[in-house]
């Protein structure tokens, strides 16, 4: 599928379908107006009559005319002007993919409505994300494969200036980027854990790897052992299927002061170990290794964007199963830094292998640090699918990661680490254990995973809500959302340029945070 930039009116480009935006409230932009008038005010006709509201998500198609160069002309509502956010051009420019392909019309033009409050270059990257992202096959397995959105054969985004076209093409091609890897990201989570196993995953972020330079090694059970992961190899004590450590590095800058460190949960299945799992709903922990796939996708991303900085990427991937060989509940091993745990339940095996993830990306380099986990179902309680767990142990890093995720869709919320939640991880027998009680399990799981990185500065994403949604929203489907990867791949950008310092200021930390 072919993406590009044009800048013309958009009445007169010859297309198949042409796909022009409404707001709910305001007047209508001067794109929509002159199709309107094209079309011989078929649309501000049906505007009057409340057909067409320009709500957000609302999708209607119109047969063209002689005087517009469209077949079809797809009208998608984007909402209040108020609400209006880079990432609702993803959405736009998702629905009308969608609208597009269902009814088999292969060249598609997209009009950027005009004036908006944001740069068009933010909006198009956002846009081209979106139309990528849409044509994301969610049922690969289904034997009838009609018109998918990927049958696209091309994408024009049309805008009203002529000018600056080299920056527009440039921000379509991040768009594309970003767009592909989230795409990869979300093909990955999708897949059951019959395909998905860790040698699969190994196999395709090797794949990835090949394709955009980047260095890989994949350690095995006997290389975990000889490196004291004992809290990685108590989780993969019961599986078959050989657990996978894989490691991705991107080089950008050889005197770099300062390496990010990605390291994401790779559980292809989380049947809970000895602890098991319920059956309701259990299928859904197909998609455990979330975070490890956007670490994949997003150090794919880096390699393509090229940020003057390092990037060190690590998923610890295993399946996570009951059998006479797998840990019991209670059972107490040491982490690669000699911390020992007590295994109080081995489904909270998550913070299991990143303790370790974490702990090698520390010896390999890296100084700051990001996790990213379908950690904890209280994550799900706490903040249903909309939003993301943010923890951290540094205010000046998180800061950057807000920053970085805040022109995409995506929602990040904090919950504190205050130090007295270190009382809930206290083991009787070892130096911690790995479940409590009921209480703030997802603060619990960070508060562990804190034991473990050290002084660097570190921020944990628990992605149990957002990894998925249930609901279609325009450019996404029902299934994996790959968040975290676009943030991700952008704060390696921004670490490039932002002056960070090495240690946590704990002071800082404590003054900026919220006492209750
Ligand atoms: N993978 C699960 C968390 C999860 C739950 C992700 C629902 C997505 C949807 C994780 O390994 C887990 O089982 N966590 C336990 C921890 C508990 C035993 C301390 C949980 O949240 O129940
Ligand atoms: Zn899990
Ligand atoms: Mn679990």
């Amino acid at each position: 599928m072919k993406l590009n930039v044009r800048a013309a009116q958009s009445s007169r480009v010859k297309t198949d379908a042409l796909a022009v935006a409404l707001f709910s409230d305001g007047n209508p932009s001067s794109g929509f107006v002159a199709v309107d008038r094209a079309l011989g005010a078929v649309l501000s006709d049906m505007r009057k009559r409340g057909e067409l509201r320009g709500r957000d998500g609302e999708v209607t198609v119109v047969p063209g005319n002689t005087r517009v160069g469209a077949k079809r002309v797809i009208v998608v509502g984007i909402g209040s002007r108020a609400g209006l956010h880079p990432a609702t051009f993803a959405r736009y420019a998702g629905l009308a993919v969608r609208a597009a392909a269902a009814r088999k019309l292969p060249n598609l033009a997209i009009q950027i409505p005009e004036p908006i409050p944001f740069s068009t270059d933010n909006v198009l990257e956002n846009a081209a994300e979106g139309a990528l992202m849409a044509t994301f096959d969610a049922a690969p397995y289904r034997s009838n494969r009609n018109g998918k959105p990927s049958d696209l054969a091309s994408i024009t985004f049309v805008v009203g200036t002529p000018a600056a076209v080299k920056e527009h093409d440039r921000a379509v091609s991040r768009g594309m980027i970003l767009g592909e890897a989230s795409n990869i990201v979300r093909e990955m989570v999708n897949l059951p854990s019959n395909d998905m196993t860790p040698t699969h995953l190994a196999k395709r972020a090797a794949e990835l790897a090949r394709q955009h330079g980047l260095k890989i090694s994949v350690l095995d059970r006997a290389e975990m052992k000889r490196l004291g992961m004992g809290s990685m190899l108590s989780v993969a004590a019961g599986a078959d299927q050989p657990p996978k450590v894989i490691v991705l590095e991107y080089r950008g800058d050889k005197n770099a002061k300062h390496t990010l460190g990605l390291v994401g949960k790779g559980i292809t299945f989380d049947t809970g170990g000895i602890s098991l799992k319920p059956a309701l709903d259990m299928d859904a922990m197909k998609g455990d290794m979330a975070g490890g796939a956007a670490v994949i996708g997003a150090m794919a991303a880096i390699a393509q964007l090229k940020p003057k900085t390092n990037v060190i990427g690590i998923v610890m991937a295993t399946d996570n199963m009951p059998s006479s060989k797998a840990t019991k509940p209670g059972d107490v091993v040491r982490a690669m830094n000699g911390k020992s745990i007590e295994i109080t339940n081995t489904d909270a095996e998550g913070r299991l292998v990143l303790a370790d993830g974490l702990c090698y990306a520390r010896k390999l380099g890296a100084t700051h640090l990001v996790d990213i986990a379908t950690l904890t179902g209280a994550a799900v309680i706490a903040l249903g699918n909309v939003s993301t767990a943010v923890m951290s142990n540094d205010r000046q890093f998180v800061d950057l990661f807000h920053q970085a995720s805040a022109p995409y869709g995506e929602r990040y919320w904090e919950l504190p680490l205050f130090p007295e939640y270190a009382e809930l991880i206290k083991s009787n027998i070892a130096d911690m254990k790995n479940s409590g009680g009921r209480q703030a399990g997802t603060i619990y799981g960070a508060m562990f995973l804190k034991e473990y990185v050290d002084t660097a500065p570190w921020i944990h994403l628990d992605i149990a809500g957002s990894s998925w949604t249930d609901k279609d929203l325009g450019h996404l489907v029902k299934g994996p959302t790959a968040v975290g990867v676009r943030p991700l791949a952008r704060l390696a950008e921004l670490f490039a340029h932002a002056s960070l310092h090495n240690k946590a200021d704990d002071a800082a930390y404590e003054r900026l945070t919220p006492k209750p």
